[in-house]
């Protein structure tokens, strides 16, 4: 495949980037595939930056022109825009290589039109960087419904701080159960496996073989949790939604294989645990109505299907292909799952209930509702020396943690341990 030049490869990707089904981090190597090494990161960054950014570029693109613009010359511009913005690009250099990206893509007359556009934007660069008058929602560039869940969580400066750390990206973290060399991976005391790779995962030697793996700190800190609530190791554990099985292979780490199941409403995901943990059953069913016996489990993880909001610095277009209307239904597939580990989890047992969004009716909300139907319930509260200082700002009152990305440095997990008490 020929090489292109890395604006024309982003905006080329992003043309199709609606007709793709995936999330744009997953399908990136893709698109690396098709231009010079030296050039990847500052495409990642331009097709990263300006997908987040959407609605701040969207705002400067209504103060510099006033007519309805084509979908592909306006995905034109929030490039262009983002490296005036946020980038340092030479201002000729950069009107340079959109004019010609432009001439190519988009044709003569269209070329025109984006050179005098970022001309001008060159020329008011100062007042675009700056975010005065903006409102939060721009400023930070989330949809609203988003920056209400999280201003029900957050305010003021702790409000702004985490939606702008959404923007920033994230080191890749990752667990490593083998020694990594100094080259491939920075061990963190924090945790007992946690690593930041400094290397892309398929570059790293111990990936191959299972004993590293990408993970986020607040996923291994969920697992550490979960695990510490079985301080003998010799519990029956059920991993309820276990696809595409970080959390299963961490467990599994611990466990002995009679000692694990996990269950998967789809095979495709089913298949990825079994190719990752060998010598484990994992089930494909439906978790809400699995076939297993009832109150068969001393510990159940249930990682539900969540929105995700925790998890938007690592997705660039999450926030825009998320809905509310995803949220009414993920809530009620969260109460059906719940209801059905609460069917299988043994007296004495615990269901380890995460989710990797801070959305109050995903977490908080969820649980009261869930010991509101089931008083024979109650909300075991995680101790705080089972992690590190660093994080323990994350155990509320009611002894639910839940993580945040500003101020933890981890996606937003949130988990409680819900214990069953008689019958
Ligand atoms: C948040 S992910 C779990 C992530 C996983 N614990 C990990 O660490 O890799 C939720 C998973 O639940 C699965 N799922 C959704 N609905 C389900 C259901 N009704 N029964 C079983 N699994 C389900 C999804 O396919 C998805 O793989």
């Amino acid at each position: 495949m020929s090489e292109i030049k890395p604006r024309r490869a982003a905006w080329e990707f992003l043309r199709d980037s609606s007709k793709r089904d995936s999330y744009i981090n997953l399908e990136i190597e893709n698109l690396h595939q098709r231009i010079k090494p030296n050039e990847r990161a500052f495409a990642t960054e331009l097709i990263f930056g300006s997908v987040r950014m959407r609605l701040r570029l969207d705002d400067s693109i209504e103060k510099l022109i006033d007519r309805a613009i084509e979908d592909e010359v306006r995905e034109l511009l929030r490039l262009g825009l983002y490296e005036v913005i946020f980038m340092t690009t030479a201002d000729h250099a950069l009107v340079n290589e959109y004019v010609e990206v432009s001439k190519t893509v988009l044709g003569k007359a269209r070329s025109s039109f984006i050179n005098a556009v970022l001309r001008r934007a060159c020329r008011e660069r100062e007042s675009l960087q700056s975010d005065d008058g903006l409102s939060l929602e721009v400023k930070a560039s989330h949809p609203k419904w988003i920056v209400d869940a999280f201003s029900l969580l957050l305010e003021g400066e702790r409000l702004s701080d985490e939606l702008l750390s959404h923007n920033r990206g994230a080191e890749v973290q990752g667990v490593a159960f083998e020694t990594m060399s100094e080259d491939e991976g920075l061990r963190d005391a924090r945790l007992p496996y946690g690593h930041t790779f400094l290397k892309p995962p398929s570059a790293i030697s111990t990936v191959k073989s299972g004993a590293s793996f990408v993970q986020d700190f607040g996923s291994q800190l969920v697992c550490e949790v979960a695990l510490a609530t079985d301080r003998e190791k010799e519990m029956k554990w059920l991993d309820l939604c276990a696809g595409p099985g970080g959390k299963f292979a961490y467990l599994a780490h611990h466990l002995q294989s009679e000692q694990l199941i996990g269950m998967e409403l789809h095979r495709h995901r089913a298949d990825l645990i079994r190719g990752r943990v060998k010598g484990y059953e994992v089930l494909v069913d439906d978790a809400r109505d699995s076939g297993l016996p009832s109150e068969s489990f001393d510990r159940i993880l249930l990682d539900a299907p969540c929105t995700g909001l925790g998890a938007l610095r690592r997705r660039p277009d999450a926030r825009w292909r998320r809905s509310e209307s995803d949220l009414k239904a993920l809530v009620k597939l969260q109460r059906e799952l719940l209801d059905s580990a609460a069917k299988l989890v043994r007296i004495g047992g615990v269901i380890i209930y995460v989710t990797c969004s801070p959305h109050p009716l995903e977490t908080r909300t969820q649980v009261a509702d869930f010991l509101r139907t089931h008083p024979n319930f109650k909300v075991l509260p995680v101790e705080r020396d089972t992690i590190d200082k660093s994080y323990q700002s994350s155990i509320g009152a009611d002894g639910m943690m839940q993580l945040m990305t500003a101020e933890h440095g981890t996606d937003g997990m949130f988990l409680a341990l819900v214990q069953r008490e008689d019958q």
